[in-house]
């Protein structure tokens, strides 16, 4: 089983090249399907999770040819059908979005329900109620969801929730049924507005992304295009908090200032200085970190996917700061895992009270999620002494080169896979 052993202790410092949104690039890969003509997409990252979207469209006859590590050329002219058995997507969250580019394309899609970081109940029922109110039929049978439409008409649709998956879900279906949709209430991610831009560029029309209201209007065919993905807002933010955490001075490179700007103020806050240019944010930690409170939001709100980073900064923050998780409820699997390095925090439903402590101690730790994994090993990097992270897979999700791109700025990390490989590290590192 694949493991980083990390000696703590250096600041990070030097710059980071960010890649492409994971987030971003799932449904955009998705959405590809939409057109039979072939689809350029630049800046993908080489994931886990794109990796196995790829294999399983592969299975249903999308050609994918892949032009560079991170270009990919898609043509889904001759898919041959529309019921994915790929066992591999059910791991992944974004198992979601061929449903909608299916449904939108052929009327039809069986594809497996959606798995993903078990961060709390991820519930579909918003995009069932999209899809419905778009005219398809929809039952989950078999571990399947299954959907049929006669015809798909456009549709006035109220989300109960911000829900970025089922408003992008819907965005796909909508793109291709007849008349005019409107999604209100519906998620303003960076990603969200980046698919409405890759769906226009293939002749789509579709207005008010990034705000609660997206208007559809429902075109009969889109066509090939070429499509740079944005930046991964929640790689450079895992980054940045790196940054903190070690009292280290890291420029992430690559990046959209404008979708860190919760994460850029909170770093403020809590005592770190910020330099930002065009594509460039520096973070620079030299004192003792103070507290904050941060309640997790959709965006432009502080994100759900950046809690794990900034609680183990705050951990090591002089008094007490309090967390709050207001979109999934099981995202504080970290905290026993951060206990062990010595961190002090208290959990009470949706909240974390944490006292900070002036250090961490290395320990055995395990990866229980994709963000809390990065987390962990930021802590990790901080801590004095050895630390072994088990379950990097998970990290492996949405980080492309983790472990290389902390070597970069001065980490000392590993991949091992054997505790002779440990004994080695320790030895070379001292
Ligand atoms: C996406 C991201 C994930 C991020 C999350 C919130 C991907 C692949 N994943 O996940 O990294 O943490 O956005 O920014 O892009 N909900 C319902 N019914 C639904 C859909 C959602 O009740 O039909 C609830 C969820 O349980 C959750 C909240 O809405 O409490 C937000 O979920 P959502 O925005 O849909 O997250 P994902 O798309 O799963």
């Amino acid at each position: 089983m694949e493991q980083y052993v990390i000696k703590g202790g250096n600041p990070l410092v030097g710059e980071v090249e960010i890649g492409g949104s994971k987030n971003a690039a799932l449904p955009i890969l998705a959405a590809a399907m939409l057109t039979d003509e072939t689809v350029y997409i630049d800046n993908m990252p080489d994931v886990f999770d794109t990796n196995v979207l790829l294999h399983a469209l592969e299975g249903i006859g999308v050609m994918v040819k892949r032009t560079g590590r991170h270009s990919v050329i898609l043509n889904a002219g001759n898919i041959n059908s529309v019921i994915i058995t790929d066992e591999n997507i059910k791991k992944i969250r974004a198992a979601y979005y061929p449903t909608g580019a299916l449904l939108g394309k052929y009327h039809e899609a069986q594809v497996p329900l959606p798995g993903g970081c078990d961060i709390g109940c991820r519930a579909i029922d918003q995009h069932i109620k999209g899809f419905k109110a778009l005219g398809a039929e929809v039952v989950i049978e078999h571990g399947l969801i299954k959907t049929k439409a006669e015809r798909l008409a456009g549709s006035h649709i109220y989300m109960d929730c911000v829900s970025v998956g089922a408003t992008i879900n819907v965005m796909m279906t909508a793109a291709l049924a007849e008349g005019l949709t409107i999604i209100e209430n519906a998620a303003k991610e960076p990603h969200v507005v980046d698919l409405a831009n890759f769906l226009n560029s293939m002749g789509a029309n579709i207005k008010g992304a990034g705000t609660d209201v997206i208007r559809i209007k429902g075109v009969t065919k889109l066509h090939g295009t070429e499509y740079t993905i944005i930046p991964d807002q929640i790689e450079a933010g895992t980054f940045m908090f790196a940054a903190a955490v070690t009292k280290g001075d890291v420029t992430v490179k690559n990046v959209i200032p404008k979708h860190l700007e919760s994460i850029t103020a909170k770093l403020m806050e809590i005592g770190c200085e910020i330099e930002e240019s065009d594509d460039c944010m520096r973070v620079v930690s030299s004192k003792r970190l103070k507290t904050t409170h941060v309640k997790t939001l959709p965006y432009p709100g502080f994100p759900t996917d950046m809690q794990p980073q900034i609680a183990v900064a705050l951990a090591l923050a002089q008094g007490t700061s309090i967390v709050t998780e207001s979109i999934f409820e099981n995202r504080f699997k970290y905290v026993d895992e951060l206990t062990r390095m010595g961190a002090n925090i208290k959990v009470e439903g949706n909240t974390a009270v944490i006292a900070g402590v002036n250090r961490y101690t290395g320990a055995s730790i395990s990866a229980p999620d994709l963000r809390a994994g990065a987390a962990l090993v930021t802590a990790a990097l901080a801590a004095d002494g050895y630390s072994v992270v088990d379950d990097i897979r998970f990290i492996e999700r949405g980080y492309e080169d983790f472990e290389q791109k902390l070597q970069g700025l001065g980490a000392q990390i590993e991949r091992v896979s054997n505790e002779k490989e440990i004994q080695k590290f320790k030895l070379q590192v001292g």
